[in-house]
């Protein structure tokens, strides 16, 4: 039997909530969790928070709250978000824990035994979006991080503790050459390796000026740099040097797979190698980086990708659930390339792959199951088939079933996908070949019994090559043909057959129809959905909300009918009574006002408006507005980070503010 098999998301920072770049991941490892699992291979599957360093410490600040108490809510947030979407991850670490932040300092303290620590003064540039130092060569012009534009790299002069990475280019160049597989795909690799070859700095791995992380050991007016601490998480999950699970999942008794988005590459492919090395460790087997996702076409921006919440899609039935949003994400993206998430092209693929092709070939068999024999599995002999057609069918049968799991194996489900989908329309295009009703007026029982018992063997493999990607439709489509739902059972290969020989359900086994198992979705119920589903600004303009509210936020109010809503989904929403304190324009920016509002908490918060074409700033001071709390900050470029948004309507030259009356406190909460 393989060896087990370990595979990692990032943990995600909590100063965002999940979206669909984080559910892209997510759904892709659980995918490879449940395909190996059905191998028969024992698997882990470990995702988690990063919930330490700047960021987190200063959102919370910005929100009135302490760290710890932010990060508690915000984790709790991904923990409930990943279940919702069919993944079962087998744990969920937080940075926070106790356990971890004792092993990690059971790192750092090896690293220091092996003489790679020293203290030192550090003056550079930070970035505080990436948690990253940068030299002056990675920034823009006025200092701005390429990733974080508008934010400003902070110079950042303090004592440190520095880790030797410098002296680790070699060895690190040695293991990429001597492991070929341990970057993928290939070019990411290739960029790696020009970066080791152009010469590597110490890297600063504590900071001094602010106390939101894991203590660095000996010296506690330092914590560890969030990165040490967050690529540690991957190994302290196991529980420590010699716990059973370390024994099982980590390298080289496992075979361990670190899936990381590409702008966290050389996290995990020079820092943390170079960690692991210098602690004596052994290094993970892979890491692979994916591609970015654009939404519609768009970059995701903060505010889109917040609009277009991966737990809205998983709960959108008509579209199949968490099994449609999955089989979306593996199916539309190249993975390890950057790829759409397009709406409108979801609703089509939905429509062609799983309505009209997987959907429809299970009910036109189980159909003429119920019509020719009975509603039962027909007994035949797959070795004595009557016509070439049966045979040809069962030759393409093998061969495509047979190609899917390489691709699986070479983390590329988009491709697992495309021939999973090809043997059904193969078995499609058999059914028109073997025209079993044809076959019934002609009195040709043994035709009809190889056709109808072939189809639903193909079938029964279709369940099985799907359920990693669609657990639960995949299990649906086995009720409906009477078996038994699958799970994944340690030793126990699935699929070793799929490219040999079949293994037809037993003559006599009886079907259990129970309707379609993707119904297709028309042309008005399409437009109804897009319109339900799509952000206003990534929506074509028949199907954007009418133009109104704050202008830039797709969330403003609309004209059109919203669908209802539950009174938990309103309850949501935190509107609080506010005071304008002082307003002044945004330079070089037209409709955007920069406002401090008093929402009842210790200081007064930034928003940004656009309020502008409407209001002269001073007309505004004093006002008592209602200010939507508890949205996600958004970035608006240049350092303006709003931190709520104001309730007006009307279109941007004559905005009517919504206002509270003098006797409403601020931060009173409407409900
Ligand atoms: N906390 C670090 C990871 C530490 S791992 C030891 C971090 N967190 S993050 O929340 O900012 O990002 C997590 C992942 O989301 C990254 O892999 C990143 O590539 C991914 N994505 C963010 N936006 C994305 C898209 N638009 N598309 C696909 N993935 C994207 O970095």
């Amino acid at each position: 039997m393989s060896r087990p098999f370990y595979v990692t998301t990032p943990i995600y920072y909590v100063n965002d909530v999940p979206h669909l770049g984080t559910a892209y991941t997510t759904i892709v490892a659980d995918a490879l969790r449940r395909y190996h699992g059905l191998r028969g291979r024992e698997t882990f599957m470990l995702t988690g928070t990063d919930e330490h360093g700047l960021k987190l410490e200063r959102e919370a600040v910005s929100r009135g709250l302490s760290p710890k108490a932010f990060v508690d809510d915000m984790s709790a947030r991904f923990r409930a978000a990943w279940p919702k979407m069919s993944v079962e991850a087998d744990h969920f670490i937080r940075t926070t824990d106790p356990e971890h932040e004792r092993l990690v300092q059971e790192v750092w303290k090896r690293v220091e035994q092996n003489g790679d620590l020293y203290l030192g003064s550090y003056e550079d540039w930070y970035c505080v979006g990436c948690e990253s130092f940068k030299t002056e060569k990675e920034l823009l012009a006025g200092n701005e991080c390429p990733l974080h534009p508008g934010r400003g790299a902070e110079k950042v002069r303090e004592e440190t503790y520095f880790f030797k990475l410098a002296s680790y280019a070699d060895r690190l160049l040695n293991y990429y050459d001597a492991h070929p597989s341990f970057i993928e795909p290939e070019s990411r690799r290739n960029e790696v390796i020009s970066f080791v070859k152009g010469g590597l700095h110490d890297l600063s791995v504590s900071r001094a000026s602010f106390s939101w992380g894991i203590p660095v050991p000996g010296n506690d007016k330092h914590v560890m740099y969030v990165w040490f601490d967050a690529l540690a998480n991957y190994w302290t999950a196991l529980g420590g040097f010699g716990s059973d699970a370390e024994r099982k999942y980590w390298a080289p008794n496992a075979e361990v797979v670190h899936l990381v988005g590409k702008d966290i590459l050389r996290f995990h492919t020079v820092y943390w190698p170079a960690f692991l090395m210098s602690a004596g460790m052994p290094l993970p087997s892979k890491v692979f980086a994916h591609g970015f996702l654009t939404i519609d076409g768009q970059k995701m921006s903060k505010s889109l990708r917040n609009a277009v919440d991966p737990v809205r899609l998983a709960e959108t039935p008509e579209l199949a659930g968490a099994d449609g949003l999955r089989y979306q994400l593996l199916r539309a993206v190249a993975f390890g390339q950057d790829g759409d998430f397009d709406h409108a092209a979801m609703v089509e693929r939905y429509n062609a792959d799983l309505g009209k092709n997987l959907g429809n070939l299970l009910s036109r068999t189980l159909g003429l199951c119920s019509k020719l024999t009975a509603g039962k599995a027909p007994a035949f002999d797959p070795g004595a088939l009557p016509a070439d057609i049966d045979r040809a069918f069962l030759r393409d049968r093998l061969e495509l079933a047979g190609q899917v799991p390489q691709y699986w194996e070479s983390l590329a489900p988009h491709l697992a996908l495309e021939h999973t989908l090809r043997l059904a329309s193969r078995a499609n295009k058999y059914v028109d070949e073997a025209a079993p009703w044809a076959a019934a007026k002609a009195g040709n029982q043994p035709a009809i019994d190889a056709a109808l018992g072939l189809l639903l063997e193909a079938l029964k493999t279709l369940s099985e090559l799907l359920w990693p990607a669609m657990p639960t439709k995949a299990n649906e489509l086995r009720k409906q043909l009477g078996l038994g739902p699958l799970s994944a059972t340690v030793g126990a290969d699935a699929w070793t057959m799929h490219n040999t020989r079949i293994d037809p359900l037993p003559g006599g086994h009886a079907l259990a129809p129970s309707g379609a198992l993707f119904p297709t979705i028309d042309k008005e119920r399409e437009a109804e959905l897009l319109s339900r589903l799509m952000p206003a600004s990534t929506a074509p303009a028949a199907l954007a909300p009418a133009a109104g509210g704050i202008p830039g936020h797709p969330s403003a109010i609309a004209d059109s009918v919203a669908p209802a809503i539950s009174y938990d989904d309103f309850a949501k929403v935190e509107l609080k009574v506010g005071v304008v304190k002082t307003a002044e324009k945004v330079p070089k920016k037209d409709k955007l006002l920069k406002l401090t509002v008093d929402v009842g908490e210790p200081e007064p918060r930034t928003v940004i408006a656009g309020l502008a074409l409407t209001f002269a700033p001073d007309a505004l001071v004093g006002q008592r507005v209602i200010v939507v709390a508890n949205l996600a900050p958004r970035d608006f470029g240049k350092g303006l980070v709003s931190h709520g948004m104001l309730l007006a309507t009307g279109p941007s030259e004559k905005l009517v503010l919504a206002t509270a009356p003098d006797s409403a406190e601020p931060g009173a909460r409407l409900k």
